[in-house]
């Protein structure tokens, strides 16, 4: 399974870093939607879902925390610590967020407006769409 990080170029200097996301330059899709999560209880794993379409691009902006992305056949787990990486979450990727520090505020960006009927919340539905 091909895992993209994508690298965020920091523009630092003496005052700090400052890192920007643009669609169709460092973000591969046309950004219609961000998203973050912040305040996560400790212990919690979410996500448990794959989207038929929707692109993503997760950045632990604060902190730090794990993904789980699953394609049917492969399982890779990653770690979140950088807000100048991201994270590329490609359509039909099952995906389990876990490990949350307490400062973690994970930003991310989609390519499309939430739309519940995108969603693939059952696994053993995940992998009969992927012909698995
Ligand atoms: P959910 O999809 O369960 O989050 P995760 O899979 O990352 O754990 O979303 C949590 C809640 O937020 C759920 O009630 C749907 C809502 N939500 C929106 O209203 N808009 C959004 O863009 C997203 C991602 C979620």
């Amino acid at each position: 399974m091909n895992i993209q990080l994508i690298p965020l170029q920091p523009h630092g200097d003496e005052r700090g870093a400052l890192v920007a996301l643009e669609e169709g330059k460092n973000i591969p899709f046309n950004i219609k939607r961000v998203y973050y999560m912040f305040n996560t209880v400790e212990n919690v794993r979410r996500g448990y879902h794959a989207h038929k379409k929707l692109k993503q691009v997760a950045i632990a902006v604060s902190g730090s925390c794990r993904f789980a992305l699953d394609n049917g056949i492969e399982r890779i787990e990653i770690l979140l610590d950088n807000p100048a990486q991201g994270l590329l979450i490609d359509s039909c990727m099952w995906r389990e967020m876990f490990d949350f520090s307490d400062d973690c505020v994970l930003m991310v960006l989609a390519s499309e407006l939430y739309d519940e009927s995108d969603y693939i919340r059952d696994y053993s539905q995940f992998l009969e769409l992927m012909n698995i």
